[in-house]
């Protein structure tokens, strides 16, 4: 005995009405692949949405790991920063390299060293008094704001305190 085809379907009424998993499955196979410009529009606008929060949420995680740390951390000598003028230190993480600076008013300072441009790091120029990025010739002044180049954000600031002749930062400004 052979099976009828999809397309014979029943014998006994094939003239009247479809088959029975027709009626259960309207839509063709085309029809199936077929996205209405609504749906399209739909689909584009929840992506752009969900995209833009994941922006905005790892945006403010990692301003919240970053502010959040008000870890303490040993910077180096008070006396050494003197006679150098500026040091070298990581904070809050060893993955964030940060600079100290003497100004010549006495001033303690520290700036995180990676520049606001494209991520160079800057360095202490001791005869124009400010933090020289070598990329593209970026310039900051003692307080972190760009001066010069293409930088146009401050560098975020690392606040200290002096206990002694130690020096510890205590905290990060964005
Ligand atoms: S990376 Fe510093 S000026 Fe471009």
């Amino acid at each position: 005995m052979s099976v009828p085809s999809e397309e014979e379907g029943c014998a006994g009424c094939k003239a009247s009405t479809p088959p029975k998993w027709r009626q259960d499955f309207p839509i063709e196979w085309e029809g199936d692949h077929y996205v209405s410009r609504r749906e399209m529009v739909k689909f584009l606008t929840l992506g752009s949405l969900l995209l833009a929060a994941a922006n905005w949420a790892t945006a403010l995680a990692s301003r919240f790991l970053h502010r959040g740390s008000r870890a303490e951390l040993y910077v180096g000598s008070a006396v050494s920063l003197e006679q150098t003028g500026s040091m070298l230190f990581r904070y809050p993480t060893n993955e964030d390299p940060c600079i100290a600076v003497r100004t010549p008013e006495g001033k303690l300072v520290a700036y995180s060293q990676v520049c606001t441009h494209l991520s160079c790091a800057v360095v202490y120029d001791k005869a124009g008094n400010g933090l020289f990025c070598p990329c593209h010739r970026g310039f900051f002044n003692l307080e972190g704001q760009p001066v010069a180049g293409p930088p146009t954000r401050p560098l975020p600031r690392v606040e200290l305190e002096q206990r002694g002749d130690r020096v510890y930062a205590i905290g990060l400004e964005a």
